[in-house]
């Protein structure tokens, strides 16, 4: 069978923006896995017509879509003039990629730790004395806003202003209709502009007297002989600004969320800390920061027994992929013993996440700290969870804990 038809070309790019019909009320954004358990076991691969997208749910689906660059393209036609690497195709995403690499192996990661248990013990000393804390607003967003924004060179007094804007970039449309999604686009807009305003500001200063920092080290940078576009800069800044704060901010979140539910996990985890590595992990595959990763045909292609036409948005639904029965025994348990766990939470191939030494990095740190620094996490009763305007975001607003010395 194949189908495939466009309906406003601009809608159907950002079709991961837009929620699909089956996820739409408040409960349902909380706890989406059921419903992606159903529609990977009933419509493995389906077209939307009202998303005007393909969704693909199960593992290997998902996989073979994400190893395969030439038959799926990241060039979407979103935002490409801003030089963001998770918009670009071989060659030239292999170069620029290359650029910043080196600043994100292990080893490099590994010396920041020092930081990032410091950045941890200071926000842990703001809240102690008050015995409760909001686990987003002090302490899951603003640690790696801080560490980013020194890794890149920015002051990290703005970084209010960075969690702002960053939020409205990652945000989705409010509901399916044509009002929700313009107004998206208007803040979506608006994010950028106040953001390419800010770091070209930085990058001028830096163009002056360079220092040892990201911004620095790109303004020197060359490919092919060339520095980078103004553009170019501006996107990669803008990128990993980004990329790495709302994902790491739910991942630790979501990880106290599951903890403060399970608290059997939460018991085990504090009393072996040696097991903090495979907690992150099985927060990575059970509640996904990022739940879909958008791609688009580059030729006619088949998928599950449907021909999938040039030119057609595809999402790949790592939540669901995350749970297919046919790659993770037990599925629906969270098992901190899962070993191996090869969730598909930061991507795979060759846009696998850059980051994601420095976000283990940091929820293995913030984590354990955590969990050492207090005897019982709790959430506060009667607060009812507000999920984040996005569909392809996994996290809430907001978390109440009680926190026990
Ligand atoms: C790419 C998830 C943290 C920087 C990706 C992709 C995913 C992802 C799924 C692949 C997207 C695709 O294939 O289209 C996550 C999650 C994180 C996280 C779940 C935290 C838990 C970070 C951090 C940084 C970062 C901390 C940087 C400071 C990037 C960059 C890319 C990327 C630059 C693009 C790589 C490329 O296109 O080659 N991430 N990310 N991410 N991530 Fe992350």
């Amino acid at each position: 069978m194949t189908t495939g038809k466009n309906t406003t070309s601009e809608t159907e790019r950002y079709a991961n923006l837009i929620p699909m019909k089956e996820i739409q009320s408040i409960q349902d954004r909380l706890f989406p896995f059921s419903i992606y358990d159903t529609l990977r076991k009933t419509t493995p691969v389906r077209y939307d017509q009202t998303r005007a997208c393909w969704d693909v749910f199960r593992y290997e689906d998902v996989h073979y879509i994400l190893k395969n660059p030439k038959l799926f393209s990241s060039n979407r036609g979103v935002g490409n003039k801003q030089g963001n690497i998770l918009k670009m195709d071989p060659p030239k995403h292999t170069k620029m990629r290359n650029l910043i690499n080196k600043a994100f192996t292990p080893k490099a990661v590994n010396e920041l730790t020092q930081r990032i248990q410091d950045v941890t013990t200071f926000l842990l000393d703001q809240v102690k004395a008050k015995g409760t804390m909001d686990m987003i607003h002090d302490f899951a967003g603003p640690l790696p806003v801080i560490i980013i924004a020194e890794l890149l060179g920015v002051p990290t007094k703005d970084r209010e202003l960075f969690k702002t804007y960053s939020d409205i970039l990652v945000a989705g449309a409010e509901d399916g209709s044509d009002e929700a999604f313009k107004v998206m686009m208007k803040k979506r807009q608006e994010g950028t502009m106040f953001l390419n305003g800010y770091f070209k500001d930085i990058i001028q200063e830096r163009q002056r007297s360079p220092k040892d920092d990201f911004i620095s080290l790109l303004l020197a940078a060359e490919i092919d002989g060339e520095k980078l576009t103004e553009e170019e800069l501006l996107g990669f800044c803008i990128l990993l600004l980004v990329a790495g704060n709302e994902t790491t901010t739910n991942l630790i979140a979501n990880a106290v969320r599951y903890m403060v539910e399970d608290t059997d996990i939460q018991e085990q985890v504090r009393t072996n800390l040696s097991l903090v590595p495979n907690l992150v992990e099985e927060t990575l595959r059970f509640y996904p920061p990022v739940q879909a990763i958008g791609r688009m045909a580059t030729e006619d292609v088949e998928i599950g027994g449907y021909t999938i036409r040039k030119g057609a948005q595809v999402i790949s639904w790592v939540a669901a992929a995350n749970r297919d029965e046919q790659k993770f025994a037990q599925p629906d348990r969270f098992m901190l013993e899962r070993h191996p766990n090869p969730h598909l939470s930061f991507g795979f191939g060759i846009h696998f996440c850059l980051g994601a030494p420095l976000a283990r990095l940091e929820a293995k740190v913030a984590l354990s700290m955590l969990l050492t620094s207090f005897s019982k996490l709790e959430r506060v009763e009667h607060v009812e969870l507000e999920p984040i305007q996005s569909p392809f975001v996994f996290g809430v607003k907001s978390l109440p804990i009680r926190l026990s010395l």
